[in-house]
């Protein structure tokens, strides 16, 4: 399309769009009288936490927050991926974890027990089961413990508040093990281990760090500190053992995999107090910033409900009063509140805690992972976090910057893991098509996303798929230069080269705007080489021509059935889904697709196959056996590819019933794993009305849920979406749509259009399933 076009008609429509902007925020002011809205009370911090949604419903005391603490709860038939089970005993309260991620439990360091009764070996199991279902509300959290210990948490950005109440009889401790961490049952090595620290007692408390490794990222030593107080006076004692001395019992529950010989310590704090809290502080840089992270952000004598104040306010601020609906069903607001607070979890705002190097740049970590987040979320957050995603992009810039590679996953400041492409780089072109410039260093940018295509990253001789690097870049870059495809000698080929040849297109966008010519057409030309796995024999359902393995002679495997992907993990030929689902996933390529696939009729009915229950048998049973699998992020921009056929309406049927369907206000309310928040914002953005497409400027039109719907977007911009004759069950369907007050024909609009400046959608929908959308089609700049 021609952008020059696009500008004039948009400043045509200038005049109108100020007088109803200024209309639309008159509105919002109205519907909340001027008040704050307690939006703490929509907010259900349980929602996700089963179904492996593996939600972290602890304390998170400001978005991006550093300290997230909670229980950990061991059961050793499920893996405590955020410390949090809803069965299970806690072993200990700490104060770092990650939110609904996968693969192994990360962290679970820095923690306290409480104990009645006497500890005659705090390295014994001092689990306890409990008697309630635990509370929680945006910065605070509590157990009831069946030893009859309440605990209630709250904290800061760097520091932690513990609370304890203790019955009155029975002798009443505190234990501090540093060897605590989340452990992996799964067996598959990716367990943390505990390297050594040190604990000393202080005045008032304690201080110390704890050396801690592996995890799903496979990472090495790494160090935390720790810093804590206690209001009460106690009795003492220090201690250090071994796993050695009796290690079944010392592993059962809750004790880190300890480095053989290292030895664990702590100590236990005795009370006569039945009320005793406790202020504790963590860096990653030295127990004196730790003391002063706690002395800064929880001075003594701060009270629990001011820290939970101050939580509740900063969210507020920061993240829920941005968004504001017309909504009154409290069930949908639940909805709409706990997707933005879960999407706003991860990653971790490092800055000033970078142990590795010292930078003017921001420090983020606890990316998990981009694989996940590059589809929707990244997009979702540029909108609602500016000025935080500016960081965010900064930082894994100068991660290029000072170890030679962008992450695709990092926690516990290390690179790890990449699952398929080197998907910062479609990150990177997302936020540079969308005109995000201020501080980021676009031609380090450009350098890092080149890295990633030039350069062969070090094989880490990753025992689950051995092939190449599983730690940073693109581990078969060596099959992708010279054959333009992936050979089966690499895992997860045929799944690679889809995802690199979006990485490629991330490229050209970038070469593009930075005027690189030659690098432009190298990399557009490379975006189209997931066409090389296209065998045009191979048949399924009542279509030809998928994408399938291939071999270094240039034949593909065959027959591969496209309902197959191996065993779908990290040595199969496809990463986490189906060969039919990847074959849809070349998106900057879309209409040399469709004419692969024999034209829009039969394209669109593959599609419509895609979302048809029973068609596969095999699996997916809880979305009705569709191909579809709405619980993993593969196919995530699927159901919005019929904009690229003309037909709107069934992307809106397709999407809506997968959001109404899989995603509820409870604790199973999302459909599969979290990760890291990119399954809240995939609903988010059906709640809107758009679907983003990650690497150009445009994003596809949906259909909001909502009458009016205003999302702050910063600097007095406002995009504001209403919609009239819509209902939350069938009348869903747009029959027109207004940009800016302008007729729109288009199933798609530009990030110019409506978010550059702030904008409106007004919908009109109904139940009927019109072909509203017969203005031009949206872009495949590959095709
Ligand atoms: C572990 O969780 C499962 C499923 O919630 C539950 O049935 C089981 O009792 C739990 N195990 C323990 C040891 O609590
Ligand atoms: C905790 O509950 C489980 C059953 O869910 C029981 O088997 C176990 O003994 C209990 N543990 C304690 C410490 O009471
Ligand atoms: C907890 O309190 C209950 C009821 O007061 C009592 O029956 C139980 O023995 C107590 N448990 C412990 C471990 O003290
Ligand atoms: C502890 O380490 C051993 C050896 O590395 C490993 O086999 C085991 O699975 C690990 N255990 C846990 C709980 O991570
Ligand atoms: C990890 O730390 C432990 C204890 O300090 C040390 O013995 C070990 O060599 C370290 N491992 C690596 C790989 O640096
Ligand atoms: C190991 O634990 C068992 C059960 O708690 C105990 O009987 C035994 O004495 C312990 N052994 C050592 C060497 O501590
Ligand atoms: C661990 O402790 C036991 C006794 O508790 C001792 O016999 C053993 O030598 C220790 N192991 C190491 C590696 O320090
Ligand atoms: C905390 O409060 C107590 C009792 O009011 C007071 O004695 C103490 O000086 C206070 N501590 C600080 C650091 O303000
Ligand atoms: C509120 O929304 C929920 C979820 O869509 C729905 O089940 C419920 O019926 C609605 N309640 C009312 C009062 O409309
Ligand atoms: C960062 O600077 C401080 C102060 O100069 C220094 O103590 C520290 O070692 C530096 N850290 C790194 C990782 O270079
Ligand atoms: C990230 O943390 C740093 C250091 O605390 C702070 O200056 C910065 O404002 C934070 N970023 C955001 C977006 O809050
Ligand atoms: C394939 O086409 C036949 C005939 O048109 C139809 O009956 C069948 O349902 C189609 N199969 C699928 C999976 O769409």
């Amino acid at each position: 399309m021609s952008v020059a076009m696009t500008a004039s008609r948009f400043s045509l429509c200038r005049l109108l769009l100020t007088v109803i902007k200024f209309a639309a925020v008159a509105t919002a002011q109205d519907s909340t009288n001027g008040m704050t809205l307690d939006y703490s009370r929509y907010i259900n911090n349980f929602l996700g936490t089963t179904n492996g949604g593996n939600m972290f419903p602890g304390v998170v005391p400001a978005p991006f927050s550093m300290v997230k603490l909670g229980p950990d709860v061991v059961n050793k038939t499920t893996d405590a991926y955020s410390g949090y089970l809803p069965e299970g005993q806690i072993f200990g309260f700490s104060m770092m974890h990650e939110s609904g991620t996968g693969g192994a439990p990360k962290y679970g360091v820095v923690s306290q027990m409480p104990a009645v009764g006497g500890v005659p070996n705090p390295l014994l199991d001092l689990g306890r089961n409990r008697t309630t279902p635990d509370v929680a509300t945006v910065g605070y959290y509590r157990s009831e413990l069946d030893s009859n210990v309440t605990v209630e948490l709250a904290g800061t950005e760097r520091a932690g508040f513990y609370q304890y109440t203790f019955p009155a009889a029975g002798e009443k401790s505190i234990v501090v093990d540093v060897s605590h961490v989340l452990n992996s049952f799964r067996g598959f090595g990716w367990g943390q281990g505990y390297a050594g620290g040190s604990f000393a007692r202080t005045a008032d408390g304690y201080t110390g760090h704890g050396i801690y490794n592996n995890g799903w990222n496979l990472a090495p030593n790494w160090t935390i500190y720790f810093c804590g107080h206690f209001d009460q006076p106690f009795v003492a004692k220090t201690f250090t053992g071994n796993d050695t001395g009796n290690a079944t019992n010392l592993f059962s529950y809750g004790a880190a995999n300890a480095t053989a010989g290292i030895y664990r310590q702590g100590g236990v704090f005795t009370f006569d107090s039945s009320t005793v809290t406790s202020r504790v502080g963590i860096s990653f840089i030295s127990t004196t910033q730790a003391c002063s992270n706690v002395a800064f952000q929880i001075p003594a004598n701060t009270t629990l409900s001011s820290l939970v104040t101050q939580a509740q306010s900063r969210w507020t601020d920061d993240v829920f009063s941005k968004v504001t609906v017309s909504e009154t069903n409290t069930t949908v607001l639940t909805q709409l509140y706990s997707y933005l607070y879960g999407m706003h979890l991860l990653p971790s705002n490092r800055t000033g805690e970078n142990p590795l190097w010292n930078s003017t740049e921001p420090s983020y970590d606890d990316i998990f992972t981009f694989w996940d987040l590059f589809r929707c979320s990244t997009a979702l957050v540029q909108v609602l976090q500016p000025q935080s995603y500016e960081e965010q992009l900064r930082s894994i810039i100068d991660i290029w910057r000072h170890e030679g590679w962008l992450p695709d996953g990092r926690s516990s400041n290390f690179n790890g893991r990449t699952q398929g492409g080197s998907n910062a780089d479609n990150v990177l072109a997302d936020a540079w098509v969308k005109g995000v410039r201020g501080s980021v260093k676009w031609t380090d940018a450009y350098a890092a996303m080149k890295t990633d295509a030039e350069v062969v990253p070090i094989n880490n001789f990753d025992k689950i798929a051995n092939d190449s690097s599983t730690k940073e870049g693109r581990g078969a870059l060596p099959d992708w230069k010279e054959y333009g495809y992936i050979t089966p000698r690499f895992s997860r080929a045929v799944s690679r080269a889809v995802e690199y040849s979006a990485n490629d297109f991330g490229l050209h966008q970038v070469a593009t705007g930075l005027d690189l010519t030659d690098d432009a057409e190298k990399y557009l030309n490379r975006s189209r080489n997931w066409r090389n796995h296209w065998n045009p024999q191979q048949a399924a359902l009542n279509f030809t021509g998928f994408l399938v393995p291939r071999y270094a002679n240039g034949s593909f495997e065959y027959p591969y059935d496209p309902l197959s992907c191996g065993g779908c993990y990290w040595p199969d030929p496809y990463y986490q889904d189906l060969a039919y689902t990847y074959t849809l996933n070349a998106h900057h390529d879309i209409y040399h697709l469709i004419a692969l696939s024999g034209g829009t009729l039969s394209f669109t009915s593959r599609l419509e196959t895609f979302f048809k229950p029973g068609v596969y048998t095999a699996g997916n049973a809880a979305y009705g056996n569709t191909i579809f699998n709405p619980g993993n992020e593969p196919a995530f921009t699927t159901p919005y590819l019929f904009n690229f056929v003309g037909r709107q309406d069934l992307s809106v049927k397709y999407s809506r019933h997968a959001a109404k369907s899989f995603y509820n206000a409870g604790p199973a309310g999302i459909p599969g794993n979290s990760d890291a928040g990119a399954m809240q914002t995939w609903i988010l953005w059906n709640m809107i009305g758009l679907y983003p497409m990650t690497g150009q400027s445009w994003f596809f039109v949906g259909s909001p849920w909502f009458e009016r719907m205003s999302v702050d977007l910063g600097g007095d911009k406002t995009l504001v979406i209403t919609s009239c004759g819509g209902n939350q069950e069938d009348a869903i369907y747009v029959q027109s749509l207004k940009v800016n007050g302008c007729e729109w024909a288009k199933a798609w609009v530009e990030w110019e259009d409506v978010f550059a400046n702030g904008g409106t959608l007004e919908f009109v929908l109904g139940a009927e399933q019109t072909r509203w959308a017969t203005g031009e089609l949206p872009p495949s700049p590959a095709s």
